[in-house]
């Protein structure tokens, strides 16, 4: 990782943080586990550190664009890096019981390999979010086909969908909250979508490790939309194994089970009695091999679409807690959405080499996608992503990274 090639780019001071924490992030997101005990435990009793939001080259793309990361480091050695490219997450830093930094998410060192090679590591997924049964939908009796990437289906916006595209950026933080806004236009017809759809990704870091992530979008001529983050997280830190002792509770009651090409057939089953129950927390690999489910068999694992049992409001919603007893890594999260794709891994097989230059093992990180739900544009009983001129899409995602009780 190179340092940053400007110090005029660095807009804020860092107070809290000692520069030995701030090596040690840097040597984090390379991959390597760092301890900064003593600075962690120094800092928890002096919060008043604003952190600092610093601009990185990252390499540049095929065609010679370059691409930079956008570090934001708060005073409690928590690090979020997020690219120009697909404002992919490539580094998000979380200290474990010990005071211990690992980069929680899965990721590549270069922008040539997110390029190459990326299953959606990190990054922002539009304009629709998961599956359009055949890439086809209709809206006001016009029929639109869209791109298709995933046998007969539209998968994450198409083929060059919005984890492919290069953002504009911005610092907005506000005193004590850093925060980085990537903004782009996607044009009236791109990958099949209707609509000039303007948008933007806003990441919050705030003091108390908390990652939020707030989508904005306005549109030209009436069209869907769905937008969410493809983070694979993995709480032992990228690199370090598989997720299947990670334990997670889901809020959620029903889940919608797909057909062979894994589109929702429109029901909404109770998981109760079935491998898909994690309203009590659950090892993800507890029931994942459950092969006399053929949900599970559809999805290779898990790869399914939960209802949130919300209270009718689209309030913000806990809706999971990840957890990682050998680390004391826990992650709370919340959600304006309906749903939540969990999707346990199923299609690393090893061949990729991630960020600390291990192989990412089959199921070595899970996501937890938050969005509508998939298929939607073809489901009359879904909540509908449907977006009119004049209106806005706003929808916020909160990851609150802290360390299980010991009790
Ligand atoms: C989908 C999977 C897909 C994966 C891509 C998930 O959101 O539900 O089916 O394979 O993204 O890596």
């Amino acid at each position: 990782m190179t340092e940053p090639h400007s110090s005029t780019l660095t807009r804020r001071s860092i107070v809290a943080a000692t520069a030995a924490g701030v090596a040690a992030l840097t040597a984090a997101a390379r991959g390597e586990i760092i301890d900064v005990s003593a600075e962690t435990s120094h800092n928890d009793h002096e919060e008043s550190g604003s952190g600092t939001v610093v601009e990185m080259p990252f390499g540049a793309l095929e065609d010679g664009t370059r691409i930079s990361m956008i570090r934001m480091t708060n005073a409690r050695y928590m690090e979020v890096g997020i690219l120009t490219w697909g404002g992919i997450i490539q580094c998000l830093c979380v200290p474990d019981r010990d005071g211990r930094i690992a980069n929680v998410s899965l990721g590549f060192n270069t922008a040539s390999e997110y390029e190459a090679n990326s299953p959606y590591f990190g990054a922002i997924i539009g304009r629709y979010a998961n599956r359009i049964a055949n890439g086809r939908f209709e809206l006001d009796g016009e029929e639109f086909q869209l791109e298709t990437n995933d046998g007969p289906n539209n998968l994450h916006g198409g083929p060059q969908g919005f984890d492919r595209r290069v953002y504009d950026w911005k610092d907005v933080s506000k005193d004590d909250v850093l925060a980085v806004r990537m903004s782009r236009v996607s044009a009236d017809g791109e990958e099949g979508f209707p609509g000039e759809l303007t948008y933007n990704v806003t990441y919050t870091l705030t003091n108390d490790n908390h990652l939020r992530i707030d989508y904005f979008a306005t549109t030209d001529r009436k069209t869907v939309v769905n937008l969410t983050n493809h983070t694979y997280f993995n709480l032992g830190g990228e690199g370090s194994g598989n997720i299947l002792d990670h334990v997670l509770q889901i809020n959620a009651s029903r889940f919608t089970p797909v057909d062979e090409t894994v589109i929702p057939t429109g029901e909404h089953v109770e998981v109760a009695g079935t491998p898909f129950d994690f309203t009590k927390p659950k090892p993800v690999g507890q029931d994942i091999a459950d092969t006399s489910s053929e949900q599970i068999n559809r999805g290779q694992g898990y790869d399914h679409n939960w209802v949130l049992d919300r209270d009718g409001t689209d309030d913000l919603f806990e809706f999971a807690t990840l957890s990682h007893e050998p680390s004391g890594r826990l992650m709370t999260c919340r959600t304006t959405e309906p749903g939540v794709q969990f999707y346990s891994g199923n299609f690393l097989d090893g061949s990729l080499i991630g960020i600390s230059g291990q192989p990412y093992a089959y199921r070595s990180g899970l996501t937890l996608e938050t969005q509508h739900f998939p298929d939607s544009p073809n489901q009359p009983d879904f909540p509908s992503t449907v977006l009119e001129p004049g209106d806005e899409y706003r929808s916020t995602t909160i990851y609150e990274f802290s360390i299980i009780d010991a009790d």
